[in-house]
């Protein structure tokens, strides 16, 4: 009998039909108020769930008793429940590496536009106030030559990098829970406490995961450390800073400016005191949301899904206590 597997995201039909050549494929298109009854029921048999954007409690997980592996589609692993999924003994699957590169030209996207005042300035035009030519009041400023500081100098961190160095002239610094030799032999980064990253930093880039060490990582006193001139950038996960934190730091120049792909609600409804402020560069979380890396991410996931199924979870799985095993 076919393993019975949880879709709960759309999927290009060539790979939901590798998986249902091998699976009874239930299928969700996202979970809703509507659906949840019908997804809870199909729990109780599922061996394998696969998908994105739904938060899986320990208590929605429980409902699972059979179990054995779920796979995300995103390098992010928030919305599970990481350690109950290993006291199971499951593996939770995820898609690291296929997003790097991507989600780097998200961020340096975010640096640009935050630094160089683009949406302002293009909503100035479209909105037909461009009347005479710009003055100092509304210049931007440089990139080229800056300091970038990354906290959290993981892949994506290391592909930001990347660019800042090679592309931008810029001296890379970072913090992390352990040294980056690479960073540092390649990138010529220097690596320091995040006190003395936020103090020297003109641009500061947050990377780190989500988990309960870096929530609320940057709040009103790390605001305060920064440079006036600073640019604050997010590309992890909304709940590392203290948003209102972050609306007061850019209402009364604590820093210039912040350029963010994430936030503490998503979707961030219009009426929140970020879409007022002229200062903030706002994304849909779209990091990785190019047509080839979501799907690059897919096929990932797939396969995650198969071989952890097939108990192979040497590539890509997220619960590091499984594999130390
Ligand atoms: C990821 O892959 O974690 C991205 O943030 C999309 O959720």
């Amino acid at each position: 009998m076919k393993k019975k597997v949880i879709l709960y995201r759309d999927i290009p039909a060539e790979e939901r039909q590798r998986l249902e050549a091998q699976y009874d494929v239930t299928f969700f298109n996202n979970i809703n108020e509507d659906n949840k009854g019908a997804f809870i029921a199909a729990l109780a048999d599922a061996e394998g769930l696969i998908g994105t954007s739904t938060k899986m409690s320990s208590e929605l997980l429980s409902l699972a008793p059979k179990l054995k592996a779920a796979s995300t589609i995103s390098v992010g692993t928030d919305l599970y429940d990481l350690n109950y999924l290993t006291e199971r003994g499951i593996p939770l699957m995820h898609t690291p590496g296929v997003l790097n590169e991507t989600t780097a030209d998200t961020l340096f996207t975010l640096i640009m536009c935050a630094a160089r005042r683009a949406v302002e300035l293009s909503n100035m035009v479209r909105e037909g106030r461009w009347t005479s030519n710009i003055g100092e009041a509304l210049y931007g400023t440089d990139v080229h030559g800056k300091t970038l500081g990354i906290i959290g100098m993981g892949r994506i961190g290391y592909a930001i990098a990347k660019r800042g160095h090679f592309g931008f002239d810029m001296k890379i610094q970072y913090s992390n829970r352990n040294r980056k030799p690479d960073a540092e032999q390649d990138l010529n980064a220097t690596y320091m406490e995040m006190e003395e990253l936020l103090q020297t930093s003109d641009f500061v880039c947050v990377m780190t995961p989500l988990t309960p060490e870096t929530e609320r990582l940057i709040g009103a006193k790390e605001f305060a450390m920064m440079k006036k001139s600073a640019i604050f950038i997010n590309g992890s996960r909304g709940k590392v800073i203290d948003e209102a934190a972050l609306v007061d730091a850019l209402s009364n120049g604590t820093i210039r400016a912040a350029g963010l792909d994430v936030f503490e609600v998503e979707p961030l409804s219009g009426d929140s005191p970020l879409c007022k402020l002229d200062n903030a560069v706002l994304f849909p979380h779209i990091g990785s949301a190019t047509a080839e890396t979501r799907l690059a991410m897919i096929t990932c996931a797939v396969d995650n899904l198969i071989n952890a199924l097939n108990g192979d979870i040497s590539q890509n799985c997220a619960n590091q206590h499984l594999l130390d095993r």
